[in-house]
């Protein structure tokens, strides 16, 4: 939103959130004063709101990032998935037809395609197979196949975008940085699933902006784009990165019961999206360093997640 913002000063920028556990306007704080900035309270999936909404508003681009996004929530409760993130992207389908609008950018992620083995010369490409594991990430696939039918059906200009594991600020602290960022920070353990040798592609959030600035703006008509930047780590790679620059002691590692249905490894072949003239700014070592610094210097608002009601869900999924 921010990155928008402060580069298309000509564009009047709609933000439109729920403000579920993991929305937050404090982010906002330095845009919200913005004359190319407004700020809607509603649920993607109730109709009429949206409905109502877009026909007043007369929007020209619809950027879908609305989801719940957390595996683990989605391994304790499905349903929320299904109708935030298919029935949700339904109603903004039609909404977005209804008005017609000229491009809907839906963002997804590289989870669709399922998880790849270990072999390091292997990547997603956009021809890979969706195969889903997770109920979020067959929600999202869901969602994925609900876009590209009303593109093929209605004639609906969209693209699809499928990114890899984002990292960056304001995070929310029940992904795996910015949990063991915090926890480290807090002296406390850190929860590994199984062995830590899962890997994911880690993404910086401002080369994913720049990813989705240019597909809204020159991606080809009903496309999908793979976004990531070959940046590949084990997960205990990235826990023991962050342990030492920190300067804390590995003891804090604790490995634990593993996730249900763990995809083992993400990595993603970005050829098609480089074509267009992406390429990621932010190697792994700079961006965790400066995300690191991040959460030092902004620690009252990570210490305020912690202390609310996520407090809850942590007790939840890991126990006291
Ligand atoms: O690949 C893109 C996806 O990346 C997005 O679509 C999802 O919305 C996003 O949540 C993320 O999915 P992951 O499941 O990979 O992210 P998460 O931060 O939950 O976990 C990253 C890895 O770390 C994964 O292998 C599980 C592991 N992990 C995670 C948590 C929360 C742990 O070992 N311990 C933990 O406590």
């Amino acid at each position: 939103m921010q990155y928008m913002v402060n580069k298309y000063l000509q564009y009047d920028i709609y933000n439109l959130d729920l403000l579920t556990y993991a929305g937050d306007l404090t982010k906002h704080k330095e845009i919200e004063s913005r004359d190319n900035y407004y700020f809607v309270k509603a649920d993607i999936a109730d109709r009429e709101a949206i409905v109502s909404l877009f026909e007043k508003e007369k929007f020209d681009y619809v950027v879908h990032f609305a989801a719940e996004s957390h595996v683990d929530r989605s391994i304790l409760d499905p349903s929320t998935f299904v109708r935030t993130n298919v029935l949700g992207t339904q109603v903004l389908l039609d909404a977005a037809k209804q008005i017609g609008v000229s491009k809907f950018v839906h963002v997804s992620t590289d989870e669709v395609y399922g998880e790849l083995n270990f072999d390091p010369t292997t990547f997603f490409t956009e021809e890979t197979p969706i195969k889903p594991n997770s109920p979020y990430s067959a929600s999202k696939a869901s969602s994925d196949l609900l876009v590209r039918a009303y593109h093929e059906t209605f004639g609906l200009p969209i693209n699809i975008t499928r990114c890899s594991n984002n990292y960056g600020p304001y995070h929310f602290p029940e992904k795996l940085i910015p949990l063991t960022i915090s926890r480290v920070l807090n002296n406390q353990k850190v929860p590994v699933y199984g062995d830590g040798r899962n890997i994911r592609d880690w993404l910086h959030v401002i080369d994913h902006c720049a990813a989705i600035d240019l597909v809204l703006h020159e991606g080809l008509n009903g496309e999908v784009y793979n976004i990531g930047g070959h940046n590949e780590r084990t997960n205990l790679e990235v826990v023991k990165t962050i342990i030492a620059t920190l300067g804390k002691s590995e003891d804090l590692i604790e490995f634990v019961k593993d996730r249900l249905g763990h995809d083992k490894r993400y990595a993603i072949d970005p050829t098609k999206l480089e074509a267009l003239g992406w390429k990621p700014n932010f190697k792994f070592e700079t961006g965790i360093a400066q995300t690191i610094q991040w959460y030092l210097d902004n620690e009252e608002w990570w210490q305020r997640i912690n202390s609310g009601e996520y407090k809850t869900y942590f007790e939840q999924q890991y126990g006291a």
